[in-house]
């Protein structure tokens, strides 16, 4: 089956949304929503949440799934306020408990914070399958640039997040806690395995050189072709101390504090003090 995806790109943090929709019905999901969020002056904004609210109820969606590719640091997640409007279920892999753990720490959460995923509606594991409509949605478990990263395969639609980009942008960077560029490598032949015509879209695009256009559309026979870090039948030595080498040279995403605190939290702000007022921390020198 070949669903309908309708993506929205978010200039700020340069995110792919996508809403997949089942051809034969009304139903659809959306993965990896954006929550605008200004650090300067600590607000948050949701005119990317409302375009694709406003798409779906001009479509006339049912909105089976809110689908997270993993707990992203450059964008905060508009999963929970969607929700709240239009419904669907908030899935994502089921290794978030490590990453729960991990930045749990960083951020020295009390005991209040769960790392047990609990704040999410569903977690999936490698092999796991989910049905929107008659579409079928199944799960490959892809970690490297996160330990939790999951690709959902709908139909002949692969959504791979943070794995591999646009062919002529390569890979993405493996350097975060829990990340390693030996499993992104062996995630990234799992995607290679899919059919070749299979469709791939990508969670963000930077463009690169010489291309004018952001893109996110592209396939698996192009990726294994043409693919700069991974394509053209690169080993995965190569692309170990090419990605190692590239990802020490690269600054933090500007969002990433704000970011992992509230996707941790499924997208949720954590919990307001005595006064009803909410604050993110800043762990200095930690990160
Ligand atoms: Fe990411």
């Amino acid at each position: 089956m070949k669903p309908d995806v309708k993506a929205f790109f978010d200039d700020a943090t340069n995110t792919i949304s996508y809403v997949v929709r089942d051809p034969q019905g009304s139903s659809c999901a959306i993965i990896d929503s954006v929550l605008d969020f200004d650090y300067a002056s600590g607000r948050t904004d949701t005119r990317s949440a409302d375009a694709i609210i406003a798409y779906v109820q001009a479509e006339g969606l049912t909105v089976e799934w809110l689908l997270e590719s993993h707990v992203h640091a450059d964008h905060l997640s508009a999963a929970p306020y969607i929700q709240e409007r239009v419904g669907g279920k908030i899935g994502i892999g089921d290794r978030i408990k490590v990453v729960q753990d991990t930045f749990g720490k960083v951020f020295n959460e009390g005991t209040e914070f769960q790392r047990d995923g609990s704040q999410f509606d569903k977690l999936f594991q490698e092999g796991d399958s989910f049905m929107i409509g008659q579409l079928r949605g199944d799960v490959l478990h892809t970690p490297g640039h996160t330990p939790a990263c999951l690709t959902y395969v709908i139909g002949d639609a692969a959504f791979v997040g943070d794995t591999l980009f646009m062919p002529d942008f390569g890979t993405a960077r493996c350097d975060f806690p829990g990340g390693s560029s030996e499993t992104l490598y062996q995630s990234i032949q799992k995607i290679l395995a899919l059919p070749e015509e299979t469709r791939i879209f990508v969670g963000h695009d930077y463009k690169a050189p010489g291309r004018d256009e952001y893109a996110w559309e592209t396939t698996v026979g192009e990726q294994k072709a043409r693919n700069i870090h991974v394509g053209e039948g690169k080993d995965r030595d190569q692309f170990v101390k090419m990605r190692d080498e590239r990802d020490a040279t690269l600054a933090m995403p500007k969002l990433i504090i704000p970011s992992l605190q509230v996707n941790m939290r499924a997208g949720q702000m954590p919990p307001a003090d005595e006064k009803g007022d909410v604050f993110l921390k800043v762990p200095v020198n930690k990160l």
